[in-house]
C-alpha cells in the first residue's frame, strides 16, 4: 500500500478516470471531499460505480463518513460487497469506535452473503486521543490492516499551526508509526495537499518512509508516480542491501556473526534489515 489515491465520491469524471490510474489503493471518499448536501447523491454514485471500479491488484477502499456523522450505518450498508476490500473510517477515538464499525460490517457481509472478516479497515488516527490510544485501537478488530495519520484533522484538533517542514508533526507521526508495528499493521501518511508541488511531496513521502510508513494517501493522479517510488526501494538500496546479505551470509558460514561491507560493521540486525529490504523489493516487482 504505497500509493493510496483518494477519488471524491460524487463526482463521476473523476471516478470514470481513476477507472485506468494504477495506485496500488483507489479509495472512494464519501468524507471530506463531499460536501453535507451532496452525502446521499455522492453514496449512490459510489454505489453505482464501485462494480466498474474492481481491478486486481489495485485494492479498493471507501472511505466512509466518521461514526459521529450518523451517516456511517448507511453508508457501509450501501458499499459493502463483492470486490470491495476495505472500508476506511475517519475521526476515530476510541477501540470502541473500531468495535461498532467492525459489527456494522459484520452485518453488512452477512446481508451480502459475503464471507465474514473479508473488508478490511484502516481508521484514521487523527485527534490527541487516537494518538495516545492507536495501538488499541489497531487492535480492536481483525480486520485492521493499516492506520492513517491525518495532519490536518490532527493540527486542528491540538490547534497547531501547519509549518512548511512539519516539524511539529514529527512526534505524533512517530507515535502513530510506532502503535501501527506495535500492533502489526501498516502505517499509512495522510495527504500531501500542494499537489502541483512534486518536491514537496517527495519530501514529506521521505520523511513518511523515515519513520516506518509503508505508504502515503493522495489527492492526485500525479502524485502516484512519485509515492510509489518513494515507498519502494531504490535500485542502490536493493544493490547495498544484497551485498550485506551476501557478506553477512559468508560470514556466518566462517562462523563469524559481523561483516564488514565498504568499510562499515554489518551485523545480525542489519542484515535482517537488508533481508527484509530485498523481500519487499521483490513482492512489489
Ligand atoms: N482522482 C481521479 N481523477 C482526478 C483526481 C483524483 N483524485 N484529481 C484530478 N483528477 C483528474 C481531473 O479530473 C483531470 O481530468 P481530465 O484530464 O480528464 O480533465 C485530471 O485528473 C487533471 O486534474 P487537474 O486539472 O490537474 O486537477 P483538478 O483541478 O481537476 O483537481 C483537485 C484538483 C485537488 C480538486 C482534485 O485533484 C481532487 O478533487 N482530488 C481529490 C480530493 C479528495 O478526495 N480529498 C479528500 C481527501 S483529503
Ligand atoms: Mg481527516
Amino acid at each position: 500500500m504505497r500509493s493510496l489515491l483518494f477519488v471524491p465520491g460524487n463526482q463521476p469524471s473523476k471516478l470514470e478516470k481513476a477507472k485506468g490510474l494504477s495506485p496500488d489503493v483507489l479509495v472512494l471518499d464519501l468524507e471530506d471531499s463531499v460536501p453535507p448536501a451532496e452525502k446521499e447523491k455522492g453514496r449512490a454514485v459510489v454505489q453505482e460505480w464501485l462494480p466498474a471500479m474492481v481491478a486486481p491488484p489495485r485494492r479498493l477502499f471507501v472511505r466512509v463518513n466518521p461514526l459521529s456523522s450518523g451517516l456511517t450505518e448507511a453508508d457501509i450498508a450501501a458499499i459493502v460487497g463483492p470486490g470491495l476490500d476495505g472500508i476506511s473510517l475517519p475521526k476515530v477515538n476510541s477501540p470502541a469506535d473500531i468495535a461498532k464499525a467492525d459489527g456494522l460490517i459484520a452485518s453488512a457481509e452477512r446481508a451480502r452473503g459475503l464471507a465474514p472478516g473479508g473488508v478490511k479497515l484502516i481508521p484514521w488516527i487523527e485527534t490527541a486521543r487516537s494518538i495516545l490510544h492507536a495501538e488499541e485501537i489497531a487492535r480492536a478488530s481483525a480486520r485492521v490492516i493499516g492506520m492513517a495519520f491525518g495532519a490536518d484533522d490532527f493540527a486542528l484538533d491540538m490547534g497547531i499551526v501547519r509549518s512548511e517542514d512539519g516539524r511539529e508533526l514529527l512526534l505524533p507521526r512517530g507515535l502513530l508509526a510506532i502503535a501501527a508495528r506495535a500492533a502489526g499493521v501498516a502505517a499509512l501518511d495522510g495527504v500531501y495537499a500542494n499537489f502541483k508541488h512534486e518536491d514537496g511531496l517527495l519530501g514529506e513521502a521521505r520523511i513518511a518512509r523515515q519513520r516506518g510508513f509503508a505508504g502515503k494517501f493522495l489527492i492526485h493522479p500525479a502524485q502516484v508516480k512519485p509515492a510509489n517510488r518513494i515507498f519502494a526501494p531504490s535500485a542502490q538500496e536493493v544493490e547495498r542491501a544484497g551485498k550485506i546479505v551476501a557478506a553477512f551470509d559468508e560470514a556466518v558460514a566462517k562462523g563469524v556473526a559481523v561483516a564488514v561491507v565498504d568499510g562499515e560493521m554489518v551485523d545480525t540486525p542489519v542484515a535482517e534489515q537488508a533481508r527484509k529490504l530485498l523481500e519487499l523489493a521483490e513482492s512489489l516487482e
